[in-house]
C-alpha cells in the first residue's frame, strides 16, 4: 500500500508541528497548511526525507474559503486524505460578557465551521475507501469553560457536538472521528496567553506560569510531543475501535468526571 496521506492544520508551531512530526515519523505523506507561507517552507523542509512527500498551502482557518482551498489542495496532491488533524491558532480573548455578534460570527468560521466544511469535503474518500481518521484538536474549555476564553469555549464546544453526532454516521465505515483536549501545553499560543494574563493582572509572566503550574497535578506544562503522541496513536490502525471520544493530556487539571 502507497503511504497514508495526512493534512494537518497549523503545523508551523506548537501542537500541529508536533502532530505532522509524529505523523511523519509513521510513514504518512503530509499536506501543511496555516497562514505563513514562510513558515510552512520551513516546516516542509524540516519534515523532508527520502521517500516522504510533503506538501503546503496556504490558507486562513477564519476564511470561509480555506476549506475549498485546502481540500483541492490536498486530492490534487495526493487523490485522497486518510488522516485528518483539525487545528489552528486560537480565538482571541474574551470573557463572556466581552463576546460580540460579530466576534461569535468569527470565532464559528474559525473554530467549527471551517473546520466541518474541511471534514466534509474529505470525507467522501475515506468511507468510500473504509479507512479514515479525524482528530480534532479542542481545549479543555469544552470540559470546564475558561472565563477569558468565552469564543474558544462557545465555538469549539459546538464542533465536539458535531464531531460525536459524526463518530456514530461513521462508524460502521472504518473513519473514526475523536477529540484530543490540551490542557497547558508550552506552545507560543499559551505563551501569548502566559503574557495576556500576566497584562490584565499587573504582574509577570514568570509568575503567571508559576501559578498556572501549581494548579496542574503534574506541577508542569505539557510538552507538545506529549499531546503529539496520543494524535499518532489515534491515527493508527490498532486504534480502530476508538470513536467518538475526547481524551484530555493535561497532566491531571480537569477535574470532572471523563
Ligand atoms: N497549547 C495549549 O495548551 C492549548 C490549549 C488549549 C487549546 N489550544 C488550541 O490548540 C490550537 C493550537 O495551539 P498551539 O498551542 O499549537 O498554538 P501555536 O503554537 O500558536 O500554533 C498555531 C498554529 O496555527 C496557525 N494558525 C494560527 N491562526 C491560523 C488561522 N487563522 N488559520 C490557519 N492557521 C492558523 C499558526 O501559523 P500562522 O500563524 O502562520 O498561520 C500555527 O501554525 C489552537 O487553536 C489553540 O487555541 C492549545
Amino acid at each position: 500500500m502507497s503511504a497514508r496521506v495526512a493534512v494537518v492544520g497549523g503545523a508551523t508551531s506548537g501542537l500541529g508541528a508536533a502532530s505532522a512530526r509524529v505523523l511523519a515519523d509513521s510513514g504518512h505523506d503530509l499536506l501543511l497548511w496555516s497562514r505563513d507561507a514562510g513558515r510552512l517552507a520551513a516546516a516542509a523542509e524540516q519534515l523532508a526525507a527520502p521517500g516522504r512527500t510533503v506538501r503546503t498551502v496556504v490558507a486562513d482557518a477564519g476564511d470561509p474559503d480555506a476549506a475549498a482551498v485546502v481540500a483541492e489542495a490536498a486530492l490534487d496532491a495526493f487523490g485522497r486524505v486518510d488522516v485528518l488533524v483539525l487545528n489552528a491558532g486560537g480565538p482571541p480573548v474574551a470573557r463572556a460578557d466581552e463576546v460580540t455578534a460579530d466576534g461569535l460570527r468569527a470565532a464559528f468560521q474559525l473554530l467549527a465551521v471551517t473546520p466541518v466544511d474541511l471534514t466534509t469535503r474529505l470525507l467522501p474518500g475515506m468511507r468510500e475507501r473504509g479507512f479514515g481518521r479525524v482528530l480534532a484538536v479542542l481545549s479543555s474549555g469544552v470540559r470546564e469553560p475558561i472565563d477569558t476564553l468565552a469564543y474558544s469555549n462557545t465555538g469549539r464546544s459546538a464542533l465536539v457536538a458535531w464531531l460525536k453526532t459524526l463518530a456514530r454516521t461513521v462508524a460502521a465505515e472504518g473513519v473514526t472521528v475523536n477529540g484530543v483536549v490540551p490542557g497547558r501545553i508550552a506552545t507560543p499560543r499559551v505563551a501569548s496567553l502566559d503574557a495576556s494574563a500576566a497584562e490584565r493582572q499587573g504582574t509577570d509572566v514568570e509568575d503567571v506560569r508559576r501559578r498556572s503550574e501549581a494548579a496542574i497535578p503534574a506541577g508542569r506544562y505539557g510538552r507538545p510531543e506529549e499531546l503529539a503522541a496520543l494524535v499518532g496513536f489515534l491515527a493508527s490502525d490498532v486504534a480502530g475501535y476508538i470513536t467518538g471520544t475526547t481524551t484530555a493530556v493535561d497532566g491531571g487539571a480537569l477535574r470532572g468526571l471523563p
